[in-house]
């Protein structure tokens, strides 16, 4: 951030940290223990920006929870707001005439009725929900190993899950490590590619789950896993892809977060660990990139002997905004070498995606789309990997009213749909590789 930013940012920090502490003196409202609302702050103007920029920066002093930052005007923030605070913010943003419509009047309920519907210590979800993971699994069962899709899987079903598909397809799967988490759960992904102990093909790289709560991601994730394994030897498509390819799929890249959202139905707080909610965190990643063992893990990985120079595509999975996003990242206005390549294959891919359900995607970089550092591992896979086609892909929704709590009907549609966008980036690599002629 500027030095003009920053004097800026401190200012109205200061103002809105008067503002939240002096301005009410009275609540009339009902305590609702743990009830948490969904704001949508449409920023008009830079001067919302600004508001908005300087209450992210002292969002986690007030419990606030962004969902979706302040990144530029015209554009919406969607805020989670803990039931002691939905006063106070609905004054501040009454008071700078900033409109805005509460989108989730109860985050705990939402996430009971839908995606996260999981009963404590049970983890068995609605008839509903159930019947749409049968049809999941009926769909994949020409993988021998068995995944219950009729639950939300724990880290450690997702593990035992990928060792199981080792046992069954020991010629063209492996399970590896990357490291140990802060809690010291080890992070687990899988290789595919035949012949398993080829370590001279070119390699492609997928992972989720980086931020805890973006359950879509890991999902999506392990659909791909699915796909791959369940279709090799019969589809001639990804036959040809793990011949020629070595793929490293990391389905949950954070799994301390991700174990510990698994509770949070009960507490809505709990669902953002992981991510950075830190002040001025536009350039927080960017200023201490590997200080947490999951991304010094992927570093060491992504620059170890078995993939340096070979990775031709680095593709890593968030959610929400569908954005197929290329470097730099947190650079505006600043574009790789090769960008007219990463563009054309991320317009191809988001074509293709949309081919599926109409699912309309925008592609450009990090800093034109988001003004923010979202694109920090992808950007660091492009300038120090080396890796050419570097994506930092955010999933569904676009802005639809949920969020995070991706509608239980859109979880299969859009793994299904990436997986389609991801096709074309798997294509490029072939061709990078003389492997596959351009089909027009
Ligand atoms: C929010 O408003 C309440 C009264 O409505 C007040 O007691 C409380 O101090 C305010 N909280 C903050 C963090 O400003
Ligand atoms: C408040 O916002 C409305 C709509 O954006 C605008 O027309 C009006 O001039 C604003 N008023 C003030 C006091 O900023
Ligand atoms: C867990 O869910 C199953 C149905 O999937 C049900 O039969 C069982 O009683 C539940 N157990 C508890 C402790 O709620
Ligand atoms: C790959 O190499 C490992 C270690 O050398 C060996 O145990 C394994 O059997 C090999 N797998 C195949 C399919 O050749
Ligand atoms: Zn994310």
């Amino acid at each position: 951030m500027s030095l003009v930013l920053d004097h800026v940012c401190v200012t109205l920090s200061f103002i809105v940290l008067l503002f939240l502490t002096c301005f009410f003196t009275s609540s009339n409202g009902t305590p609702l223990q743990n009830s948490f609302k969904v704001f949508r702050i449409n920023l008009e103007s830079e001067r919302e920006l600004d508001i908005l920029k300087s209450l992210y920066e002292n969002a986690h002093d007030y419990s606030l929870d962004f969902w979706k930052p302040p990144t530029k005007a015209g554009t919406f923030s969607d805020l989670m707001v803990p039931w002691k605070m939905t006063s106070n913010i609905t004054a501040l943003l009454t008071t700078n005439n900033i409109t805005y419509n509460v989108i989730i009047s109860d985050v705990s309920q939402l996430m009971r009725e839908e995606e996260i519907s999981i009963k404590r210590k049970n983890y068995s979800f609605g008839t509903e929900l159930g019947s749409f993971f049968r049809r999941f699994n009926d769909e994949s069962s020409k993988n021998k190993a068995k995944y219950n899709f009729e639950e939300y899987g724990s880290y450690t079903q997702m593990t035992d899950w990928m060792k199981n598909i080792q046992i069954h397809y020991p010629s063209f799967t492996k399970v590896f490590q990357i490291g140990k988490t802060h809690d010291g759960r080890f992070i687990e992904g899988i290789k595919i590619g035949n012949a398993i102990n080829d370590t001279k093909k070119r390699a492609v790289w997928i992972d989720g789950g980086i931020h805890a709560r973006e359950w879509a991601a890991m999902h999506t994730a392990l659909y791909f896993i699915n796909e791959l394994v369940s279709n090799y030897g019969s589809d001639p498509t990804i036959s040809k892809y793990v011949d020629s390819i070595n793929f490293y799929i990391v389905p949950c890249l954070n799994p301390d977060g991700y174990e510990f959202s698994f509770s949070a139905t009960d507490n809505p707080m709990q669902y953002e660990t992981g991510s950075n909610s830190n002040p001025c965190s536009y350039n927080y990643q960017g200023r201490k990139p590997f200080s947490e063992p999951e991304s010094s893990a992927l570093r060491d990985m992504l620059l170890s002997p078995e993939l340096k120079g070979k990775t031709d595509a680095y593709i890593t999975m968030h959610t929400y905004a569908q954005f197929w996003m290329y470097p730099w990242g947190n650079r505006p206005d600043s574009y790789t070498e090769d960008f007219a390549e990463l563009k054309t294959v991320a317009e191809e891919a988001a074509e293709a995606l949309k081919s599926s359900y109409g699912t309309k995607y925008k592609t450009g970089t990090g800093a034109d789309l988001l003004y923010s550092a979202s694109g920090a591992s992808g950007d660091w896979a492009k300038d120090t990997a080396k890796v050419k086609y570097a994506y930092v892909l955010e999933l569904r929704p676009a802005s639809a009213l949920n969020g995070f709590i991706l509608n239980k009907n859109e979880l299969l549609p859009t793994a299904k749909e990436t997986w389609v966008g991801v096709k074309v980036v798997i294509d490029a690599v072939l061709r990078l590789n003389g492997l596959q002629q351009k089909v027009t």
